[in-house]
This record gives C-alpha cells, sequence and structure tokens, in this order.
C-alpha cells in the first residue's frame, strides 16, 4: 500500500503504553502511517526519535492537531484528559482512537457523546482491546451460537503482578482508582458477553494489602465487586495491583446450559515444569505480554473501520460510557460503603 492510502496517524503520549501503539502503528499496522507524536516530556519524544520512522514531533497537542497531514489521531494520555482531548480531535476534523476508559465521570462522557453526534464521518472508538483478544473473541462467538444456553452470570478479573517500584501509585492521582482503572475492562467485557445489560446496582468494597500510599487518594490495591443488572444477570469483579504470581487475568461466562472460561490459567505459553515442587507453568508478567495481538488487532480494526469496513467488535462510546457509569458507582461504593443504585 502506499503511504498517501494509508491511514495518517498522530500518536498522543508515549509513557508506558503509548510507546506500544506507537510501535504497533509504525511497524505492525499495514493500513496506517505513524507520522507524527506528541509527548511534554523530552525524554519520550528522544525516543520517538530513536524507535520511530521519522515521525514529526509535537510537545504541544494543539501543534499536532493543526498539523493537517494528520488523519487520526491516537490518545495514549492520563485517563482524566481524555474527554477534553476527544472533543478537540473531533473538532479539529480528526478520526480519534483513545485508550480507556472514556472519562472519569459520567457527565463528561455525555459530553463526548453529545459531540460525536455532530462528526458521524469521524470514527471515534474507546480501547477495550480485550474485545480483541483471540480467547474472549471466540467465547462470545461461543455464547452467540447458544453452546452455554442463556449466559447469566460473568465472574471476571484484573490482577496486576505486584510493583514494588509503585507505578500505579503514583499514577492513582489520574487513574481514577482501582475499579475506573482496572475493573472497567472487566464491566466492558461482562456487559458485553451478556448481551449488553443497564446495571441498576452495584456494591465494592477494597483493602490496601500493601501500598499503603493509595489511601491519599481514596483508593485501594484490592477491590472486590457485584454487579446487578436490569435484566437480572449479574457480575462478579475482582481487581488487583499485589498478584505475586504475575498479570492474572480472567473471565468466566456461567449459562443455563454450560460456562466458558477464558484464560483461567494465565499461562505464558504451553510448557509445563515437572520438577521437585511439582508440575507448573510460567505465568504472564505484565497486561501488554497477556494481551500483545489485542492490542494489535485494535488497531488494525481502527484502520479498517475508518477505511469502512467495520466488524462492529470493538465498545462503541456508548459501551465506554456504561463502563464509566459502573465505574463511578463502585467507586462510590468503596467509598462511602454500601449498595450503590444506578
Ligand atoms: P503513562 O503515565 O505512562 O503515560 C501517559 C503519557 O501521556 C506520557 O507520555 C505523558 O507524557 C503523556 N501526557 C501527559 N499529559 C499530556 C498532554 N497534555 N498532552 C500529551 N501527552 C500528555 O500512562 P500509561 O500507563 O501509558 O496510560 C495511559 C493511558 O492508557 C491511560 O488512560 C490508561 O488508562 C491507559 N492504559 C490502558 C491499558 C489497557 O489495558 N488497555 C493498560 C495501561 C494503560
Amino acid at each position: 500500500m502506499t503511504s498517501a492510502a494509508r491511514l495518517r496517524v498522530g500518536v498522543v503520549g508515549l509513557g508506558r503504553l503509548g510507546k506500544r501503539h506507537a510501535e504497533n502503528l509504525a511497524y505492525r499496522v499495514p493500513g496506517a502511517a505513524l507520522v507524527a507524536a506528541c509527548s511534554p516530556v523530552e525524554d519520550e519524544l528522544t525516543w520517538a526519535r530513536e524507535n520511530l520512522p521519522e515521525p514529526r514531533l509535537y510537545d504541544d497537542y494543539g501543534a499536532l492537531l493543526a498539523d493537517r497531514e494528520v488523519d487520526a489521531v491516537w490518545l495514549v494520555t492520563p485517563s482524566s484528559l481524555h474527554a477534553q482531548q476527544i472533543v478537540d480531535a473531533l473538532q479539529a476534523g480528526k478520526h480519534v482512537f483513545c485508550e480507556k476508559p472514556l472519562s472519569l465521570d459520567v457527565g463528561e462522557c455525555e459530553r463526548v457523546l453529545a459531540e460525536a453526534a455532530r462528526y458521524p464521518h469521524l470514527q471515534a472508538t474507546i480501547g477495550f482491546m480485550r474485545r480483541f483478544d483471540p480467547s474472549y473473541r471466540d467465547a462470545f462467538d461461543k455464547i452467540e451460537a447458544g453452546v452455554i444456553g442463556r449466559p447469566f452470570l460473568v465472574r471476571s478479573q484484573t490482577t496486576d503482578k505486584n510493583d514494588e517500584d509503585g507505578f500505579f501509585v503514583r499514577f492513582a492521582a489520574t487513574s481514577g482508582g482501582i475499579f475506573l482503572d482496572c475493573t472497567v475492562h472487566d464491566i466492558d467485557v461482562a456487559r458485553w458477553l451478556l448481551g449488553k445489560p443497564r446495571a441498576k446496582r452495584v456494591f465494592a468494597a477494597g483493602a490496601v494489602a500493601l501500598h499503603e500510599g493509595l489511601r491519599e487518594y481514596g483508593d485501594v490495591d484490592n477491590g472486590v465487586a457485584i454487579c446487578e443488572f436490569e435484566g437480572g444477570q449479574l457480575a462478579m469483579f475482582y481487581a488487583s495491583r499485589t498478584q505475586a504470581h504475575g498479570n492474572d487475568t480472567h473471565s468466566e461466562v456461567i449459562g443455563t446450559a454450560g460456562a466458558l472460561a477464558i484464560g483461567r490459567n494465565p499461562r505464558v505459553n504451553r510448557v509445563e515444569i515437572f520438577d521437585a515442587s511439582g508440575v507448573r507453568n510460567e505465568c504472564t508478567g505484565s497486561f501488554f505480554e497477556r494481551f500483545e495481538e489485542a492490542f494489535l488487532f485494535e488497531a488494525r480494526e481502527f484502520v479498517d473501520a475508518v477505511a469502512g469496513v467495520d466488524a462492529g467488535v470493538g465498545a462503541s462510546l456508548g459501551d465506554a460510557l456504561e463502563a464509566t457509569r459502573i465505574g463511578v458507582a463502585l467507586r462510590e461504593s468503596l467509598l462511602r460503603g454500601g449498595a450503590v443504585d444506578l
């Protein structure tokens, strides 16, 4: 494909995840050309100069939006900035991919949906990449085919290996807390696998097992939650920042004629070790190791959707709004105690 025929993308935010998206867009998404990158941090721009194929570099988001040779922006910035940055991108005439969550505030989500409705020719997608993981996809297809009857319960967890450096303690100021940062994925998975029900009541509780620094943000390093949906379906969530064994993200769906477990053994590969301590396998170390393919497939699908071939797998802005609505209610339940009606 000639570069003129490719979607010209500018990536915004080159932190922990932004660098990964940038490398995918530069080298592994045939329909995309990574032409610009933006970060206010000089070290990150230096990384871009050394690792990306000569993108135009900006330290200011407004300047990137003014670049007429950028068709789409790829936001991998702090969650507290997403809503305004999406609105700015749409007003500048750019397609926009934005990492999850859409916003930490329901009113801000509604503002983005209203603005996006004014630009129906522009693609706007939120990165709930778990929908693109082959195993989650297969489970979705099996549910659609009726393999487990009528699904009525999802049990889903996002748990990270303990990071003694405490990245997420510093990150807590802008992450929205464990439910809006981590469980938001499980919320989206539950709604996706249960047929997009609307939540009616939630209850959450949490514990600080290791990272005392989270208390000043009203956050916890382990959280559990229950969500009741209007149609009678249920979801149970667990999120953790303190696992000893690695990133252990998995989900189960229970239906009237069977159940599916997705990734319940978080094995890094198919090797099993038989030794004096028994039989075991090694575990995925990080979310990126677990979902590397999913991040790539979601990028390819975004590019296809802009070209008019939309497989409809990704989360809509409406789905992302519902995920934030439930995540905000979980945080409220955690902070004030007791169930929260939606
Ligand atoms: P990070 O803190 O490592 O990176 C944030 C980046 O945004 C940095 O490059 C920073 O320089 C840049 N930035 C800050 N203010 C900016 C501004 N005004 N304009 C342009 N750039 C700005 O954070 P991380 O972990 O990369 O997370 C970024 C986003 O990705 C968050 O919204 C997070 O929720 C999401 N994320 C999603 C994951 C998933 O599983 N889908 C996993 C990890 C993060």
